[in-house]
């Protein structure tokens, strides 16, 4: 499925918070947060000539959030600053002072975050930028996985000190057991999706993921015109939409969401005009894209600045994975795990489609900007589509370089 962007208030300004949320100020505040991490460093900014010239487009770069802070996805970059906002900010109130980063790890700090629990629902990656977040901090992380999340992810986030807890259904039931033990408990929700009367956490984690489009925007030699971003919440791709837009005003690039075609909650909801819950179906490849129910704060800017809406299969996601372990000419090769390239997925099937590649005005002209959001967050998974493990994946480009 693909629809151009006809609500409302398409083109509408920013609502005022979100400006604020995704703005220039905001941004550099993450990028000083991140100047504080230990193992902070740009994440790769992949050209893939080969692949342009075989769709047909002037240039494709391809921001590889498989190698952002240790954790194997962008989501690093939202929960744990989230965290560590949270705890600044208890620690100001607390204190009756302004607490900045750099007292982070002081003792009256530190004795503050211990008392703090932060909790959270995750399909996997989410779950780990919060529980690392809170071990940076010294705060406690409660993570809530529904029955789909494989004893890998489990594993890998349980490794930071959280408390794990199983909740049975899908995601969307663990988002709302996380948040009815989190308000029994006393504890602080960091969600990635908002709900009504829930934004400015939510908010924060898409902050967080405005470093990547900074990053980006520096490195590449000119600014892209196409950008897809994939979807489940709408959260990084309202980030995207949002951050781009206010840096790039009139000269933004055209937005596409790319969702997948069993939880296409971001589709649908552009399709009905308002935030709708779609059914349950059946389970999609693209683990982290399985959500049914859009953030409210992503779909408000989504609907402002997103251009066009689309749809893969999990053959698409399945197929993009391959390619970029695989690639063509002398392109490095990418390790993308199952909802890494579905942006590449879009970009393939909107090419493939005379409509929506007219509609787009996708040609010789573009220059496309996409996101690996993530490597192989689940190895074996990984090592069984692909064929290869992704150590052997990435060797290959050392080989190419000696
Ligand atoms: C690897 C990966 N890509 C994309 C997404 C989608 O992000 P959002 O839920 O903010 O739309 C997620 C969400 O967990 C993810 O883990």
């Amino acid at each position: 499925m693909f629809l151009m962007n006809t609500n409302p208030s398409y083109k509408a300004p920013l609502d005022p918070r979100d400006a604020e949320t995704l703005g220039v100020e905001a941004a550099a505040t993450v990028e000083r947060f991140l100047s504080y991490r230990e193992n902070n460093a740009e994440t790769p900014l992949v050209s893939l000539p080969g692949l342009a010239r075989n769709l047909g487009v002037s240039s494709i770069h391809m921001k590889d959030e498989g190698f952002r802070l240790g954790l194997g996805s962008f989501k690093a970059l939202g929960g744990s600053y989230a965290v560590i906002r949270l705890v600044l900010e208890e620690a100001s109130r607390q204190l009756s002072r302004l607490v900045d980063i750099s007292e982070l790890n002081t003792p009256e700090v530190l004795a503050i975050a211990k008392t703090m629990t932060v909790a959270c629902a995750t399909d996997g990656n989410h779950g780990r930028s919060v529980a690392q977040g809170a071990q940076l901090v010294g705060a406690n992380a409660a993570i809530f996985v529904h029955w789909g999340v494989s004893d890998e992810r489990v594993a890998a986030i349980g490794r930071f000190g959280a408390e794990m807890i199983r909740v049975a259904g899908t995601y969307d039931d663990s988002v709302k057991e996380a948040a009815r033990v989190a308000n029994e408990r006393g504890w602080t929700i960091v969600s990635d999706t908002s709900w009504p009367d829930y934004e400015r956490i939510p908010g924060l984690v898409m902050q967080g993921y405005t470093a990547i489009f900074g990053e980006a925007l520096r490195k590449m030699p000119e600014t892209p015109t196409h950008v897809f971003v994939q979807s489940g919440v709408g959260g990084i791709a309202a980030a995207a939409a949002g951050h781009l837009a206010i840096l790039l005003g009139d000269e933004r690039p055209i937005f596409t969401v790319v969702d997948p075609s069993r939880a296409a909650c971001i589709v649908e909801t552009a399709r009905a005009g308002h935030p709708v819950v779609i059914p349950h179906g059946e389970p999609t490849i693209m683990a982290m894209l399985e959500c049914y129910e859009p953030s409210l704060v992503a779909w408000r800017i989504l609907s402002r600045v997103a251009d066009a809406f689309m749809t893969v299969e999990d053959t698409d996601a399945i197929a993009v994975m391959k390619r970029l372990a695989n690639p063509i000419d002398s392109d490095p090769a990418v390790v993308s795990g199952e909802s890494g390239g579905v942006g590449l997925a879009g970009l393939i099937r909107a090419i493939g489609d005379p409509a929506s590649q007219a509609a787009l005005n996708l040609g010789p002209q573009s220059r496309i900007l996409l996101v690996n959001t993530e490597g192989a967050t689940d190895p074996s998974r990984y090592a069984e589509i692909v064929g290869e493990t992704a150590d052997e994946v990435s060797n290959r480009n050392l080989g190419a370089s000696a």
